[in-house]
């Protein structure tokens, strides 16, 4: 293990005028987290806290572990060894929907909306409406109508213009469009937690600022938001922290206040080293 991931603990910087959102207890935390895939040390021991009310964002080079730290926060991958608690209990996701039935919902790198579907279907994979009455709880029939009618709302209290028509097969949209159909859907049920791996990378510089929009709606409304993100400009202008990701540890967790878009990428690479006087509180 190396000696980086004892680094967050001493070094966390605390934005500005937001000392109240870190009182609070983590909604989320992980700690001493191992992965290993053979000879791959994909985690070597990393912690996480994630405050209700926060976007902490998670940067770092290809392959430094961002995305796996994020699978085995949300039930996709099960850490070796390690705790993962919501409001300080302990919690084990066997799989993803044990984390979205607490309340986290994740837009994978690897998008998971099913092509053949329509939008309304994809908003509703997995949590599906009956119809009222006998029609819904005996025979089971889709109240498709009125999924419909919800995605449309859902799409449109984001502001998304994009999408007109929610009947439209997904397999039809473009790769921008159907990011937004995930972000949407998470957006819509994430309750307590969201996490979006690399949300904007699929997006057009319009479609992109109403992404980055909601994330901080999310925020403001008391979510906790996790943006995992390889654009800087994006990261800086939406976290309120930066943790940076490096060679499946975590190198130290800064703010948009306390360094700059290139200090963070020098922390990133190695061409710099945070020490706890780097700390922004
Ligand atoms: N299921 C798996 N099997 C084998 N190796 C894996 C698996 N998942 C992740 N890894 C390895 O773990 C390391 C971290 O991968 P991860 O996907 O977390 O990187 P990342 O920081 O998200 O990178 P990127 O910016 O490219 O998305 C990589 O070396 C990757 O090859
Ligand atoms: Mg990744």
């Amino acid at each position: 293990m190396s000696a980086s991931t004892k680094l967050p603990v001493s070094v966390d910087g605390i934005p500005l005028g937001k000392e109240h959102i870190y009182a609070q207890e983590p909604i989320l935390s992980g700690r001493n987290l191992v992965i290993t895939f053979g000879r791959v040390v994909g985690l070597d021991g990393v912690n996480v806290d994630l405050y209700p009310g926060e976007v902490l964002a998670v940067i770092g080079d290809n392959g430094a572990g961002k995305s796996t730290l994020i699978k085995c926060l949300t039930g996709a991958y099960a850490p070796d060894s390690g705790e993962i608690t919501m409001n300080g209990q302990p919690v084990t996701f066997k799989r993803p929907q044990d984390a979205r039935e607490a309340g986290i919902e994740t837009v994978y790198q690897q998008l998971a909306v099913i092509p053949a579907l329509d939008i309304a279907s994809n908003l509703f994979l997995a949590r599906e409406e009956r119809r009222a009455g006998p029609l819904g709880s005996v025979l089971r029939m889709l109240d498709k109508g009125g999924m419909k009618k919800r995605a449309g709302e859902a799409v449109q209290n984001l502001g998304i213009q994009t999408i007109q028509n929610m009947g439209q097969a997904v397999e039809t949209l473009s790769g921008g469009q159907r990011q937004v159909v995930a972000v949407a859907r998470a957006a819509a049920f994430g309750s307590k937690v969201v996490v979006l791996d690399e949300p904007t990378a699929a997006l057009g510089v319009k479609e992109s600022g109403m992404v980055l929009k909601m994330i901080k709606q999310l925020r403001d409304n008391g979510l906790a938001v996790i943006l995992i993100s390889h654009n800087m400009p994006h990261v800086w202008e939406a976290a309120d922290r930066i943790h940076i990701q490096r060679l499946g540890g975590c190198a130290g967790v800064i703010t948009p206040q306390s360094h700059d878009m290139g200090e963070g990428v020098a922390i990133m690479t190695g061409a710099k080293k945070l020490t706890p006087n780097d700390a922004s509180a």
